[in-house]
């Protein structure tokens, strides 16, 4: 579809909702183009999403991406830069569309922007999905093959290193390791094969210690991975936790999993808490809620656990069959130490859908 007359009577949409994911085995330093310096898994979520519409219109003779954006229902200039730059510097490489037609990009978060959720991995998966669809559209293919998966996540890994686990249902994996066949540095693959079930229906409630905009971004962060002495000893680290982790998801073993997501999580700030200069992202109530679920599962062996990402919010995962007094602990002892009372109720999720 070259003409533009008929370009302009017949635009092309695509639409997809992508979900956030948490990471279990952190991904933290990176080289190169977005690669990642040691391999990483992660639960894919289910309520914490993005909604993206993405249309080529008219035809563009300017040389460069011609964007039209929308968040939210509004124009939202800081975001708008952010992707039509992401947009320049992968429309040569990966779709030439993107400079010969007019770019109307709607996109929505289903959690409000300010909870100081991360909405880079939903909202990169769900673009990089959206652009591989109107790729597909053009070329009249129909079918979301393995190989439009992959491309997807290459694509979201590109806008956002933890962007390419979303493209996959329940758990993937991303960054090469000698004990997943197919996992690859370029981009991640989904292994909700080899889960046990018991993993499949997790829960992660995600409490909002604090809405504000972290003090240094996960870009700061990953660079500052390069001057860390400690470096070298953490890939080493994540990657036999890769081992005993993917074992566990395997086994259907809760307390390995759990054991080693809280220490997956307690590194990560440590190494913020050691890098030059050094930095803390967790708040006062990120620790009080630490210790509070430590005791309640010391005091009833009911197996609840925290994992954090780089910010002080707490992502509290347990299976499916303790939920109701899990909730009520959250509800009695948790919710108090959360901004505003804000807890996301999520849960392991079977990955992106199409929008028709
Ligand atoms: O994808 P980025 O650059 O926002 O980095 C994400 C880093 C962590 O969330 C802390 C870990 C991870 O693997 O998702």
């Amino acid at each position: 579809m070259s003409n533009s007359t008929e370009m302009q009577s017949n635009p092309i949409k695509a639409g997809w909702e992508s979900p956030s994911n948490i990471a279990l085995i952190k991904y933290w330093g990176k080289h190169g183009k977005q690669l990642p310096r040691n391999s990483s898994v992660s639960f894919t979520l289910s309520t914490a999403a993005t909604r993206t519409f993405v249309t080529i219109k008219d035809e563009n003779t300017t040389g460069k991406v011609e964007l039209d954006f929308i968040f939210n229902g509004k124009e939202n200039q800081a975001f708008s830069t952010r992707v039509e730059k992401f947009l320049n510097s992968i429309c040569d490489e990966y779709f030439t569309f993107l400079k010969k037609y007019s770019i109307h990009i709607d996109t929505s978060n289903s959690f409000p922007h300010s909870s100081g959720i991360a909405s880079s991995a939903s909202g990169m998966s769900a673009l990089a999905l959206c652009l591989c669809d109107i790729e597909n559209q053009l070329n009249d293919k129909t079918n979301f093959d393995e190989n439009f998966y992959l491309k997807a996540s290459e694509v979201s890994r590109l806008g956002s290193g933890s962007a390419c686990r979303s493209i996959y249902p329940e758990v993937a994996v991303w960054g090469q390791h000698e004990d997943i066949p197919g996992s690859s540095d370029e981009y991640a693959i989904g292994i909700r094969h080899q889960i046990h079930p018991v993993f499949k229906s997790f829960h992660d409630d995600i409490l909002i210690i604090s809405a504000g905009e972290k003090s240094v971004s996960s870009t700061a962060g990953h660079n500052l991975m390069e001057g860390n002495p400690f470096a070298p000893v953490r890939y080493q680290q994540a990657n036999q936790r890769m081992k005993l982790l993917i074992t566990a998801l395997k086994q259907g073993n809760i307390s390995d999993f759990g054991k080693i997501a809280e220490d997956e999580a307690m590194t990560l700030h440590a190494l913020m808490m050691c890098s030059d200069p050094s930095y803390i992202l967790m708040e006062e109530g990120t620790l009080s809620v630490i210790r509070k679920i430590k005791q309640f599962r010391e005091q009833t062996s009911i197996p609840v656990f925290f994992t954090l990402d780089a910010g002080p919010n707490v992502h509290v995962l347990y299976p499916d069959e303790v939920e109701s007094q899990v909730n009520a602990f959250i509800q009695n002892e948790l919710k108090p130490y959360c901004n505003e009372g804000r807890i996301i109720r999520d849960k392991v999720g079977t990955g992106p859908e199409k929008i028709s």
